[in-house]
């Protein structure tokens, strides 16, 4: 068994060539790229920030509904909505500049060679400290979760990305499709410098009494501290098949749920549905983490 007893220094992170001042990170999609969260001064506590997915275009995402409320957790079709990687140059990371905690840029591309079209272009800017590249997002048509499935090709966006940046990245893995250990060692071979565990679980919610969907795509990725068991066993298995660092994300309630998947082999954790209730319970789990571990 190699689970592990999580330490203060668990809490101190070093690693992707940083000494992270925690291992919360915030989640791709929840905290949008963090400007209204650095006016709150609620970046204060947290390890860093993933932004919202950027692709080559604009994109508008999905039509509403695209958030629905179940009884346990939440489903999102947003579908990748995203100004574009020129607007994200011009407008956004310029007004980042006061940002407390490093930025991974969350990446995704409907072909293969999108992935790396958008890294290039990022690198034209010093702030962000690397980039998480998302394989895996269940609500779109072209690319996505699909890309993810398929060890062949996460490989090769791996590739084209660790070719085009001597910044690290995180290749975001999908739980729904093929094999979550294969596609972590693809991007391992391909030269990702972490792999995130994982993105949403493909979910749906009826209406049974209108026969209608609460989402307009149908199917949602679903987020909740219920997924805390499923994220937990990926984790276990995932960081015990490669050598490189295993950021967590789903299933995050409270501070003792972080320890448990550090425990499982997590080095860096994401937080996204509790930020979206609670920025302020976010804020708290490092010092909860502290107190606990003493
Ligand atoms: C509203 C919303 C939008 C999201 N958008 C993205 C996205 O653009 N890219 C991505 O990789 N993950 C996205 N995610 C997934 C989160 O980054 C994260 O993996 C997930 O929320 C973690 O689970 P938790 O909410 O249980 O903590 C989104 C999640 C939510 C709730």
């Amino acid at each position: 068994m190699r689970l592990r007893e999580p330490t203060a220094a668990d809490l101190r992170p070093e690693l992707l060539g940083t000494a992270f001042r925690s291992p919360i990170l915030l989640a791709s999609g929840t905290a949008g790229f963090g400007l209204e969260l650095l006016r709150m001064d609620h970046l204060d506590g947290v390890g860093g920030l993933v932004s919202k997915a950027t692709t080559l275009k604009p994109r508008e995402g999905n039509p509403p509904p695209r958030i629905a409320e179940t009884r346990f957790g939440l489903l999102n079709a947003i579908g990748l909505a995203n100004p574009g990687v020129d607007s994200v140059l011009s407008d956004i990371l310029p007004r980042l500049s006061g940002l407390p905690c490093p930025l991974l840029v969350n990446v995704a591309g409907s072909t293969e060679q999108e992935y790396g079209l958008v890294v290039e272009r990022l690198e034209e800017s010093d702030l962000p400290l690397g980039y998480e590249i998302n394989v895996s997002c269940p609500n779109v048509a072209e690319g996505g979760m699909l890309f993810g499935a398929d060890p062949a090709a996460v490989e090769r966006i791996s590739r084209r990305v660790a070719d085009r940046t001597r910044k690290p990245f995180s290749v975001k893995l999908t739980p729904n499709e093929g094999s979550i250990v294969e596609s972590a060692a693809a991007a391992e071979e391909g030269g990702a410098d972490a792999v995130t565990v994982c993105n949403t679980f493909l979910g749906m919610s009826i209406d049974w009494r209108e026969a209608k969907p609460q989402l307009s795509n149908l199917t949602g990725g679903y987020t909740s501290p219920t997924l805390l068991p499923l994220v937990v066993a990926r984790v276990y298995s995932v960081s015990g098949s490669v050598q490189i660092p295993v950021i967590a994300s789903g299933g995050v309630g409270r501070a003792e749920d972080v320890l448990e998947l550090l425990s499982a082999g997590a080095r860096l954790v994401e937080v996204g549905t509790l930020l979206l209730r609670s920025p302020d319970d976010v804020c708290r789990l490092t010092k909860e983490m502290e107190g606990l571990l003493e």
